[in-house]
């Protein structure tokens, strides 16, 4: 692996964002590198939140699935570059009549976009586009397989909370425990976080029933296990998922009560937790079922910078793959 040294200069070559398997160590250092002075633009108390990096540029919010962070955030990033934006309603589009994917794209670029922002529920639905269209194609989330900019803004959280507490500007993730806890096997969040924290130096360990942990995990390189005193003895990072009923098409494992007593995140689970261990979630949460209320709203979560981070991530992985800018180590 390529390590680059301070002061030097990198530049973005890549058309798409389609998912952490992809990327090195240094673009997801570029990345992160980047998105600090956009967190800036966000954080002005007076004057403009907005910068002119995508002046006469157009981002289009494409979702075929719910969003309310993912998609807002985009929306917002794409505005707080000055861009246009166009969302798409997808239940009231062609679509329906039965348009193809590219077809419905090759129309929309007709209209001249420059980012195609695509959230579908087919894994791969994002780079059948980007092979084919001149668009920058960005994976809102593809079925089970990947969320690319969820995990960037988790490993973001995670290095801007590493770089406070050790009071070092430059510290990243290496040697941090993050233990991914709840349904795995549904979970493109665990996937674009399993690629992107072991990249950047962490180790993993995945958390819940068996029938959610596939086995497949252990080759990418993180440990597994279903004790959740196990899993969080040690972590620096609990990261909490949702356990996904919309993807299960049976109830894989007993009962929520059951998933609850093993598997949920509360002050008695957190006993057997560092006492300064980071809570994370990336949303939407099902309060009490795998995040207790006092947790969720407790001192130790990070769950709403998570959000504020996510559009300072985004606004600069828009910027990097229009403008391909360089980049300082
Ligand atoms: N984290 C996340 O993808 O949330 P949304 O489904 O609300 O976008």
């Amino acid at each position: 692996m390529a390590t680059v040294s301070e002061g030097e200069q990198r530049v973005w070559t890549r058309k798409d964002l389609i998912g952490l398997e992809d990327l090195s160590r240094d673009e997801l250092d570029m990345i992160l590198d980047t998105a600090p002075q956009f967190l800036a633009v966000s954080e002005r108390e007076s004057g403009i939140k907005k910068v002119p990096v995508l002046q006469g540029r157009l981002v289009v919010n494409w979702f075929y699935e719910p969003s309310t962070r993912t998609r807002t955030s985009f929306e917002l990033a794409a505005k707080r570059l000055s861009a246009d934006t166009l969302t798409m309603n997808v239940a009231a589009s062609s679509a329906k009549k039965g348009e193809t994917l590219h077809d419905t794209l090759y129309n929309i670029e007709a209209m001249h976009t420059d980012i195609v922002v695509i959230r579908h529920s087919a894994a791969g639905a994002s780079r059948i586009l980007a092979e084919r269209h001149p668009s920058h194609i960005i994976n809102a989330g593809d079925g089970a397989h990947e969320h690319p900019t969820q995990a960037l803004l988790d490993a973001f959280t995670i290095r801007q909370h590493v770089r406070r507490t050790r009071g070092d500007g430059r510290a990243g993730l290496d040697g941090l425990r993050v233990a991914i806890i709840g349904d795995i096997a549904h979970s493109r969040v665990a996937r674009s976080n399993v690629w992107g924290l072991t990249k950047l130096g962490a180790s993993v360990v995945l958390c819940g029933p068996r029938t959610l942990l596939p086995d497949a995990f252990t080759r990418l390189g993180v440990d597994v296990t279903s004790d959740l005193r196990e899993a969080i003895d040690g972590a620096d990072v609990i990261y909490v998922l949702r356990i996904q009923m919309e993807r299960q098409s049976k109830c894989l494992f007993p009962s929520i009560r059951e998933y609850i007593r093993l598997f949920r995140i509360d002050n008695e689970s957190l006993k057997a937790a560092k006492p300064d261990a980071l809570i994370m979630h990336p949303g939407p949460i099902n309060r009490d079922v795998e995040l207790s209320s006092e947790v969720a709203d407790g001192p130790r979560n990070v769950i709403l910078e998570q959000v504020t981070n996510g559009v300072a991530v985004r606004m600069a992985v828009m910027h990097l793959l229009v403008n391909k800018p360089r980049v300082t180590a």
